[in-house]
Parts: C-alpha cells; sequence; structure tokens
C-alpha cells in the first residue's frame, strides 16, 4: 500500500481516520495511548503541506446522535498531544462540514463529529462515503484498530480517492508480522473482558492457533457456567453457556489447553476497595460476584509465562479498573514484563482496556509490542483479512 511517502499532499485537505475510540472516565480521557499513537500522522501531514481532517468513530451510537458520545469530549487530550488547537466540527458531512473544512488554513488540524452519529457509516453507504470524500482530496488511514469494520470512514473512502496508510497503521502492521507471523511456540493467549458473545468466533478460531488459551475477566464466569459451577451474582451471558461448551470440546480435539480460574475474588458490592475473599473457583456464594481471579491463577498464568515463548493478550482478567480487584491483572502483566525483560517471551498485547492496566501497572513499556488495537488485533492474529488494510492494498496494485 501507499504510505504517507507516497502520496502528494502539498495543498491538500487529507480525510485521515483515526481510531478516537478512548476511554472516557467523568468526561475526561483516562488513557490516551491511542490519541499520542497518531501524532507522528498528523505531524507527517501537515509536514507534507496537508492539512489534516480527522475522522473517527466513539463508541456505538447506532447511526444516531448521541450526545454522551460526540467526540468533542477528546478535543482537549488531542489538543494537548498535538501541542496546537483543534477545530471541532460538529458535523462530520454536508454544509457545516463543508464551510469549515473551507476555512482551514495549513497548519491547522481539524476534527469532525462522531463518524457513527449517521447510517451510512457502518452500512458503507457509497453516499455517505462520496459526502465524506466531498471533503478532501486524499485519504489517510491510520486506524489499524478500526481496519476490521468495513465502514464507510475505514473501507469506502479508500476506494473513491487517493489513498495511503498513515504511521502507526505501517507500525502495527510491520510490528505484528514480525512478533508473530510465524510465533515461536507453544503461543499462549490470554483473552479476557466482559462478555464472550463480542469475541465467540475469535475463542473458536484462536484454539485452532495457540497451544494454550488463558480466559479470564466476566467471560470465563460464562465457561464456568458451562461447567456446571455456581457463579453467585457475577456477570455470566448464562445463555451462551451451550456455545461456551462447543468451545471446550472442540479446544480439546484441536489441542489447545484451556485455563479457567481455579480460584476466584468474590465481593457482595461493585466498588472501590469492597470487603472481598478469595475461595476455591466452585465456592462463590449465591449473593456474592466474582469480581477477579485468584492468586493460585495467577501462579498457573506466570509459569505458563516462562514455559511459553509468545504471549498474545487481549482483555484484563478482572474488574481492573477498581482496586483491589486489578490485582490479577496486574500480576500477569508483571509476570509478562519480567519473562520478556529476560527474552524468554515475545510479549504482544492490544485492547483498549488491556493497554490501560497494562500502563496502570507500569509495564507496557516492557512489552514486546503494544498493539492500540483490540478486535483487529485479534482478526488479524487469527490470520482474517481486514478490509480496512485490504482497501489500502488494493489501492497500490
Ligand atoms: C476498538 O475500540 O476496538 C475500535 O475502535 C473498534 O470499535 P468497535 O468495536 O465499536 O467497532
Amino acid at each position: 500500500f501507499n504510505t504517507i511517502d507516497d502520496l502528494d499532499l502539498d495543498d491538500k485537505v487529507v480525510l485521515t481516520r483515526v481510531d478516537l475510540n478512548v476511554p472516557v472516565e467523568n468526561g475526561k480521557v483516562s488513557d490516551t495511548t491511542r490519541i499520542d499513537r497518531i501524532v507522528p500522522t498528523i505531524k507527517d501531514i501537515q509536514q507534507k503541506g496537508g492539512i489534516p481532517v480527522l475522522l473517527a468513530h466513539f463508541d456505538r451510537p447506532k447511526g444516531k446522535r448521541v450526545d454522551s458520545m460526540s467526540l468533542k469530549q477528546v478535543v482537549p487530550a488531542l489538543e494537548a498531544a498535538l501541542g496546537q488547537s483543534v477545530v471541532f466540527v460538529e458535523e462530520a458531512i454536508g454544509g457545516t462540514a463543508k464551510r469549515a473544512v473551507a476555512a482551514l488554513q495549513p497548519g491547522d488540524v481539524a476534527l469532525l463529529e462522531n463518524t457513527r452519529f449517521y447510517e451510512g457509516e457502518e452500512k458503507n453507504d457509497a453516499t455517505f462515503a462520496a459526502s465524506l470524500g466531498a471533503l478532501g482530496q486524499v485519504y489517510v488511514n491510520d486506524a489499524f484498530s478500526a481496519a476490521h469494520r468495513a465502514h464507510a470512514s475505514t473501507e469506502g473512502l479508500a476506494r473513491l480517492m487517493q489513498a495511503g496508510a498513515g504511521r502507526l497503521m505501517e507500525e502495527e502492521l510491520k510490528a505484528l508480522d514480525a512478533a508473530l507471523g510465524k510465533p515461536e511456540r507453544p503461543v499462549v493467549a490470554v483473552v479476557g473482558g466482559a462478555k464472550v458473545s463480542t469475541k465467540l468466533e475469535l475463542l473458536s478460531n484462536l484454539i485452532e492457533k495457540v497451544d494454550h488459551l488463558v480466559i479470564g475477566g466476566g467471560m470465563a464466569n460464562t465457561f464456568l457456567v458451562a461447567k456446571d459451577i455456581e457463579v453467585g451474582k457475577s456477570l455470566a451471558e448464562r445463555d451462551m453457556a451451550d456455545t461456551a461448551r462447543e468451545i471446550l470440546e472442540k479446544a480439546e480435539s484441536t489441542g489447545c489447553t484451556i485455563h479457567l480460574p481455579v480460584d476466584i475474588v468474590v465481593a457482595r458490592e461493585f466498588k472501590e476497595g469492597a470487603e472481598n475473599e478469595v475461595l476455591p473457583v466452585d465456592q462463590c456464594p449465591a449473593d456474592a460476584m466474582i469480581l477477579d481471579a485468584g492468586p493460585e491463577t495467577v501462579a498457573a498464568i506466570r509459569d505458563l509465562f516462562t514455559r511459553c515463548k509468545t504471549l498474545i493478550w487481549n482483555g484484563p482478567l478482572g474488574a481492573f479498573e477498581i482496586a483491589p480487584f486489578d490485582r490479577a491483572t496486574n500480576a500477569a502483566a508483571q509476570a509478562a514484563a519480567e519473562a520478556t525483560k529476560a527474552g524468554t517471551l515475545v510479549s504482544v498485547a492490544g485492547g483498549g482496556d488491556t493497554v490501560a492496566a497494562l500502563n496502570r501497572a507500569g509495564v507496557a513499556d516492557d512489552f514486546t509490542f503494544i498493539s492500540t488495537a483490540g478486535g483487529a488485533f485479534l482478526e488479524w492474529m487469527e490470520g482474517k483479512e481486514l478490509p480496512g488494510v485490504a482497501a489500502l492494498k488494493a489501492k497500490r496494485a
């Protein structure tokens, strides 16, 4: 595919797809990794005389304007990262957007409102893509982490105009290929997070590719239910139990060992510092919920990290955002960082929550590579073609 080096950007409005789907707590961006990592692209576009007009989505407003999902809330963090002011445009298409873009001067940066406020975005509607395209002359895609979505701003636009990859897109593809293209075995994948339903296909595909799969976070509870283990008031998708059972069976036939928690940290309240206790996995009281994995589970994970050569990590092991339920995630992160520093493990982590957790644990810099992507990272890992990347490649051919 083309990169910024191949494109003539001088005096052009460069529609730059970035991923600003960042964690926000109390109206403030709580982890700026995704923002920090798009800075080189924006600066390089400016360096080549282009005016970057940023396109991005935030959360899942389903084609409607939802005020709490406005991209306006990320502007202060973006301005801080860039060291300059950002023109925020309250529409992504139409007259308001056209006028705002026409008023931009070289050196400016603009951010358009959430592309997912428009139905055409996720439908990859040609008319919507054309309306976005009408705002600029060149398209740069720097949103590797949204490249698994065939949406108008991630895929459709590339087909309409001159297009190329941004620096972060380039970096992600190069680094993932170097670390995971032909991974050294055994490979362990850690997949956590709240829901099985959003990661089913991924889990099912991963067990064909990795030697060990550690399942953590809320989704582990669904697997416990599948094994007839009571989880009390824990977050669990009981209607997914059959599917979880199928995954467990499939893993047996592919030779992938699935690791579920052997001990748990339970509490009666979901709040910081809540009273809690460590119990064997099959002893969750009916009125309690599982909020983290216990120390024995962590010890087993630590052991895996010393035996395996490659680690792929997506999703926290517990409710890491509220102490003390961040212990398992932190301890596992430390263990991965140590093995990486010792040179025995290639560690690659991805996903907003995961990166936030590794940052909090203070070990992100010790990992071999931190991808800004969550879902896209896992789909890449499964060997799937990412539509956003494919569209850029087709452009070059
Ligand atoms: C992400 O946060 O992984 C990307 O921004 C994609 O978001 P989505 O899962 O809502 O499409």
